[in-house]
């Protein structure tokens, strides 16, 4: 299985992409998180720094690298989840390039569907425990005492604004693309964690099911 998740900040793609990934074995690619623990080991530029925090997207080329990389790891081999990649045509054009020149190709893009005035609470009070990368969120899902919580830098409420505004206007010509490949579905991500999980497995219909459940457990 070869997805792409899309959807607005704090929509819930890591929370939702977590679930799916235990279950169908595939390893969970964010460009968001790579560029992040980037930042964290001191190797992204400050420039990159500045856009991110800003609520900018960083230049194409740079996560078209890291995902050509990243996808060809061996742990990637029977599929992945793309979570936050791509989010402009040019990157989605390099996406199936890239896939084609391995005899690959997308099985299905899920555009996450939730409403601005959600997105906003959702983002603004996230917290990630830094030692298992957990997603918690102060009102929906609060973090145990002993966890060591972040902040994220473009987590406060002018800068989730402005990164709301650049998901508008990527979407306006990204979900276009995928519509005419017919790759493209849409979820209702209003509703508990469980509720949008149940959606998302709606999704695919049993004949993909199957075939996914009888893949052999990774490192058997
Ligand atoms: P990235 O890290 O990808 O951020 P994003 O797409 O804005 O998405 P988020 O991580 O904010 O939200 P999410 O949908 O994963 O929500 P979550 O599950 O955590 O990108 C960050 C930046 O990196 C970009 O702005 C850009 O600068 C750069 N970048 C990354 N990729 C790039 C690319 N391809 N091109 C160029 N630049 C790129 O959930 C949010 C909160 O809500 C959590 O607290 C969670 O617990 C809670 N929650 C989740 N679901 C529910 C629910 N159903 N009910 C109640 N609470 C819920």
């Amino acid at each position: 299985m070869r997805l792409v998740f899309v959807g607005p900040p704090g929509a819930g793609k890591g929370t939702q992409a977590k679930v799916l990934c235990d279950r169908w074995s595939i390893p969970q690619i964010a460009t968001g998180d790579m560029l992040r623990a980037a930042k964290a080991a001191g190797k992204l530029p400050s420039e990159l720094i500045a856009v991110m925090s800003g609520g900018g997207l960083v230049p194409d080329e740079v996560v078209i690298d890291l995902i050509g990389q990243r996808t060809a790891e061996a742990d990637a081999s029977g599929g992945f989840l793309l979570d936050g990649f791509p989010r402009t045509v040019p990157q989605a054009a390099a996406l199936d390039q890239l896939l084609s020149s391995r005899s690959q190709a997308l099985d299905v893009v899920l555009a996450l569907d939730v409403p601005k005035e959600l997105l906003m609470e959702r983002a603004v009070l996230r917290r990630t425990d830094k030692r298992t990368g957990q997603i918690y969120h102060l009102k929906y899902k609060p973090p145990p005492p002993d966890a060591e919580l972040e902040h994220r830098a473009d987590d406060h409420e002018d800068v989730v604004r402005k990164r709301v505004e650049t998901y508008e206007q990527m979407t306006a010509e990204l979900l276009p693309y995928y519509q005419e490949r017919k790759l493209l579905r849409h979820v209702d991500g209003v509703g508990t964690v469980e509720e949008v999980t149940a959606r998302i497995f709606a999704v695919f219909e049993k004949p993909v099911l199957d075939r996914l459940a009888s893949r052999p457990p990774p490192h058997s």
